[in-house]
């Protein structure tokens, strides 16, 4: 059992800290933004919530973190009452969120400075993965800390796996996005094209699901696709984060991405629509109204 702190109590955090009090029997404090959230969190599971990050970390081995985008991210890490400023020496920053690797490195070398290790461990899995305790967790850092981590982060997760240096976790995070923008478009006009030929979508869809086209958006998302049916999962407006993240480090690394880049145009008429956070399957929306 350790003594761990989570901040960022949203989708997918909240459940992801209970699971750490509930399988790992993890002497859990919390903070969250919006206290309510914290409060509501620490009544239902037992564990403490304190008004900044700072006193939520105070005597914490292992602190978590899901919040919403770098900046989020550097306000409770390096802000005024940030982690940071009370995390004592030989402890392990996990951060859950979906960012940058500069941030991932940026924290790394300043958590660094301090004794503070940090590790980059953004999740997939989605709202589902949190609830269930089945997210897949990529991480970026050094070694000794990742091995102390792991057993901990196990509790939310059925797959963790260091990928390599820091940021290597927001890397491998970065593919995953992109498989899935280009994925999802070729989904979408498949979806759209068997409707307009007037087919049985659910026979097409359990027929060619167990072939080559199969995949998980396919499983998942093409029944309700079908149905215009996109009032859950995951929001385009967290897409587009994370799709601008991969253009900006493709714009670094010298990767072209163009299907990826054509989506994330895809998903701005979306969000013109009011689509903002509408489930990343709906770009058939554009398909089946325009
Ligand atoms: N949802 C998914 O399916 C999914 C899947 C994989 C990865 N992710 C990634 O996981 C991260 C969190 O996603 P989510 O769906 O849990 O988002 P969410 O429900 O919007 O929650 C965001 C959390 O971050 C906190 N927060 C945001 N900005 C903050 C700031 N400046 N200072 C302090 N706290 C701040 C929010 O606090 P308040 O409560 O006060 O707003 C909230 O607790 C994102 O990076 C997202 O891309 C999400």
């Amino acid at each position: 059992m350790a003594k761990v702190a989570f901040l960022g109590l949203g989708v997918m955090g909240y459940p992801m800290a209970g699971h750490l009090k509930t399988r790992g029997g993890h002497d859990v404090t919390v903070f969250n933004r919006t206290t309510a959230k914290a409060e509501k969190w620490a009544a239902e599971f037992g564990g403490s919530a304190k008004a900044t990050p700072k006193e939520a970390v105070e005597g914490a081995e292992i602190v978590f973190a899901c919040v919403g985008n770098d900046d989020d991210l550097r306000q409770v890490v390096v802000g005024d009452d940030g982690a940071f400023a009370g995390m004592g020496a030989e402890t392990i920053f996990v951060d859950n969120t979906t960012a940058s690797a500069d941030v991932a490195r940026e924290l790394h070398e300043i958590g660094k400075a301090k004794g503070i290790s940090f590790i980059d461990a953004p999740v997939s899995g989605g709202q589902a993965g949190a609830e269930n305790g089945q997210l897949t967790v990529m991480c970026g850092g050094d070694e000794d800390a990742y091995a102390r981590a792991e057993p901990v982060i196990m509790n939310f997760a059925k797959s963790c796996k260091l990928m390599g240096a820091p940021g290597a976790g927001q890397l491998t995070k970065m593919v995953n996005q992109i498989c899935i923008a280009g994925l999802l478009q070729g989904l979408s006009e498949g979806m759209n094209f068997g409707q307009k030929a007037g087919l049985d979508m659910e026979k097409v869809i359990d027929v060619i699901s167990k072939g080559a086209a199969g995949s998980w958006q396919m499983e998942n998302r093409a029944s309700t696709m079908c149905e215009g049916k996109f009032d859950f999962g995951f929001a385009i407006d967290w897409m587009r984060k994370d799709l601008g993240i991969c253009l900006a480090e493709a714009n670094n690394n010298g990767a072209r991405l163009p299907v990826t880049a054509l989506v994330d145009q895809y998903y701005k008429h979306v969000q013109a629509r009011g689509g903002n956070r509408w489930d990343t399957s709906s770009l058939v929306h554009l398909l089946q109204n325009d």
